[in-house]
Order: C-alpha cells, then structure tokens, then sequence
C-alpha cells in the first residue's frame, strides 16, 4: 500500500500509550484519545503517565516528528483515521469475575458517532469471545456510515517492561477479521511490523479473541504448575528450584514461566484467567477450564505461603516484629501494583500487627497510594534498618545484587525469606543469614 493509514488510538494506558507512541514512532500519523484530560496533558507535554523502560525517549521522538497528538476530542480522531484502535482496559468487575466491558462500549459508542466514511475500528483490548460480534453490531447501529465501518480484532501480547520491543517487534500478529478488505488495512497499519517477518495468523473474529486468553490461561497454568510443584517440594524436602531446572532442558516444557515463587499478579494473568472460566460457564463448557480455578487456588496460596515462611522465621508471631518488605510492584521493571503479590503480603503481615517497611524502585508512589498504612523505606537498606525479618517479594535486578554482610550489618537478625528465589542462597547462609524460599529446604 503506498499510502499509510492515518491510525487512532483510543485509551492511553499502558497498551494504548505504547501503540500510538510506536506507531507514531514507525512513521504513521496517530492520533490518541482518552477521557482523562490529565492524562492527554501530560502525554502531549512529553511525559509517559507510567513507568516503561525506553517509551519516554519514544515519546518525545514522536511528538519531534509532529506525526504524534493526544486529544480527548473523539470528533477529531473519527474525522482523522483510517483505522481506529480500542485500547481501553477491561479489569475485573467489583463483585464478579467478568470482565467489565463499561470502557469498551463507551470507547466504541463515542467513536462511532463520528464515523462517516468507510474505515476499520480495531479491538485490542482483552475480551470476553462474543464480544467483537456484539461490538460490530453496535458499531453498524450507530455510526453514520452504517455497514461501510467493519471490526476486526488484533489481541495484544505486550509485556510491562517489554512492552516497546513487544509492540515494535512481536513474536506473532493475530488479525481476526471478516473481508480480505480489512486484512488489507491491518497489514498497510503494521507494514513496518510485518516487513520484518513477524509471522500473521489471520482467524475469524472469535478465534482471535480466544488466542488472548488462551495464552495467558497457559502461562499462568505453567508458573501456578511449577509452584503446586514447590507445595510438593516443601512436604518432601526436594528443592522445586533444581526441581524446575531439570524441567527445563526438556525442550518440549522450556524453562520460561517455569520460575517458582510468590506467583503471577498484575492487570492481566489473574483477571484474564478469571473472566475465562466465567465466560465458559456462560457458554455451558466451564468444565473445559475448571482447571483454571485450581491454578487461581494455587496462585492465592503462594501468598498465604511466603506470610507463613515469615511468620515462621519470626517465631510464631509478627506481632511487633519489624519486617522489610523488598518490591512492590507486581514484577521487577514496572510501577505496577495492580494485584501485586508483594503489596498482598505486606498489607497482610501489617494486618497480623508486623511494622512493615517497603521498599521498590519504581511502584512507591502508587503503593503509598494505595497501601498509605504500609511504612516507606528510602532504598532497600534504609527499609531493612533494624529489621528482624527481610522478605523480597518482587526480583529486582538491585535486589539480586545486595550484599548480604550490608544488609546484615543494619538488620536487627539476619533472617530472610527469598519470595521469588532471586537470590544466591549459599552467599547468604554464608554470611550468617538464615535463609528461607517456598519449595525450598
Ligand atoms: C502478561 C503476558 O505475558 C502478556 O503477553 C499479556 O499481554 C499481558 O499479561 P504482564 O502482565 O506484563 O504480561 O506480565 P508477565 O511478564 O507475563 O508476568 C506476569 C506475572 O507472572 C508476574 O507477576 C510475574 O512475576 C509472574 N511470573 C512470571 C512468575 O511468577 N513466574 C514466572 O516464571 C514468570
């Protein structure tokens, strides 16, 4: 295609920021929309809401080549694009599993007024499979250009923390779509993507709604099997760590997400595998994905599990024991706190009486936010300043290089609980440390 789609992006969270900034940055035209006038100002000003290595830079790269803009105006994006983008969340409902598709239908609703001419609308949010069908009906209902607007879904695979490299060169596209029309616009908005032999998989609209949380079903089935592997380990006395290493060099299983430990949080793992069983059971085949309720139990019980190891190393009792709290974030290289496992184990032991004291490199703002009782370290020696427990709970790369003899020397006791088997287990015994990990002996 010789002329480039001009590409809207509604929702500038985590997945949408990062689209429109890369695709700005790829040489196409992009506008992005959000309700959030907060969020469109800092965006337009340069400033990414959130912490994601290297999207700074890209942002002001973007809005250098002026091919980049935010707005909150969705008259001004249908009136722009070619193909729009829905990258709206779609977290867990307050009192069920579903997912909440509010933002989704609003996002869609307030585009398609402004839809006049023939264009693509492009879901890329995580839904529920039957959504894209519902939303085309909608889309065909309310935009002016009625039946010439077509859906078509494009999941998104993107890690925190990876999520430039995830977005500029995935492993794989999926381009669920209904007219070869709309495979033709999907590959002219990811011509830069795909001209580096990034593999397409094109399916129905249905089938690529499932291929989202089909996947992460099986990543967090891996890390809940190897952690329901760390249960067994812990009554028997084997090691889940070697246990896992000597998984690994079977080809057929890999190593990846086969890391034992405190288990999956975030925005995405635990909500998706929620919704799934959900959606199943509306569609009368929730036996199908039973199992994943046993991988949430298993997941849930890492937590309850690296409470006890404290709890143990303190005697029976936290009760006015001092406890550093190493990482708040849901895993290292991200500000994001949403179901983090480590601000669950923390806001525990503080509600069993502990005098908790976290420490993270990024996620302190949004962890005091949220966890505002929680006490707040200035780096990880200053949290561990008398501690009589150290628990490291998300594996920060400057977690990992801790010296154990400096950490000793302004601890209280040298007792540490390692949540996510980070660290070297001889050169902390070594130094005095008694030293505890889940699956471990
Ligand atoms: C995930 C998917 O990987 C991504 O493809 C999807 O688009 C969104 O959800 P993300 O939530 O950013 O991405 O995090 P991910 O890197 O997948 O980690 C999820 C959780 O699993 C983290 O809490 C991490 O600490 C945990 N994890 C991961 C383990 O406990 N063990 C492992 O071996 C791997």
């Amino acid at each position: 295609m010789i002329n480039r789609p001009r590409l809207t992006v509604i929702g500038t969270g985590y997945l949408g920021a990062t689209h429109a900034i890369c695709m700005a940055v790829m040489g196409f035209d992009v506008i992005g929309v959000d309700v959030d006038p907060v969020k469109i100002e800092k965006l337009n000003s340069g400033e990414v809401p959130f912490f994601e290595p290297g999207l700074p830079e890209l942002l002001t790269k973007a809005l250098d080549s002026g091919r980049l803009r935010f707005t909150t105006d969705f008259a001004e994006a249908g009136a722009f694009g070619d193909v729009h983008f829905i990258c709206v969340g779609t977290p867990q409902q307050r009192d069920s599993p579903a997912a909440d598709l509010t933002y989704v239908d609003a996002a869609v609703t307030a585009l398609a007024a402004h839809l006049t001419r023939r264009v693509l609308v492009v879901g890329k949010s995580t839904v529920p499979v039957g959504t894209a069908a519902r939303l085309a009906d909608l889309i065909r209902e309310l935009a002016p250009a009625g039946d010439q607007v077509e859906l078509a879904w494009n999941p998104e695979f993107l890690r925190e923390g990876f999520a430039v490299d995830d977005t500029m060169k995935p492993d794989r596209m999926v381009f669920g779509v209904t007219s070869a029309w709309a495979e033709e616009q999907l590959r002219a908005a990811f011509e830069p993507v795909l001209d580096q032999g990034v593999p397409v998989k094109v399916t129905d609209l249905q089938t690529a709604e499932l291929v989202k949380v089909a996947a992460n079903s099986f990543l967090a089935t891996k890390i809940s099997y190897i952690n329901a592997m760390a249960e067994i380990c812990e009554v028997t006395g084997a090691d889940v760590h070697d246990l896992a290493e000597a998984l690994a060099y079977d080809e057929r299983i890999g190593g990846k997400f086969l890391r034992p430990g405190l288990g999956f949080g975030g925005g995405c793992l635990p909500k998706d595998i929620r919704a799934f069983t959900h959606r199943a059971e509306e569609l009368g085949v929730g036996q199908a994905v039973g199992f994943l309720r046993e991988i949430d139990g298993i997941n849930r019980r890492r937590r309850a599990r690296t409470v006890d190891l404290v709890v143990e190393l303190c005697d029976g009792d936290v009760a006015g024991k001092k406890v550093a709290a190493l990482g708040a974030a849901f895993k290292p290289n991200s500000d994001d706190i949403r179901d983090a496992p480590a601000l669950d184990v923390a806001a525990t032991l503080a509600g069993m009486g502990a005098e908790v004291v976290v420490y993270d490199p990024a996620a302190m703002d949004n962890a005091r936010r949220q966890f505002p009782h929680l006490g707040y370290g200035e780096n990880a020696l200053d949290a561990a300043q008398d501690a009589d427990v150290v628990v490291l709970l998300t594996e920060w790369t400057e977690f990992r290089e801790i010296d154990p003899a400096a950490m000793g020397a302004v601890t209280s006791q040298r007792r540490i609980v390692d949540g996510r088997h980070a660290l070297d287990a001889g050169a902390w015994r070594d130094a005095g440390w008694e030293y505890r990990a889940l699956g471990r002996p």
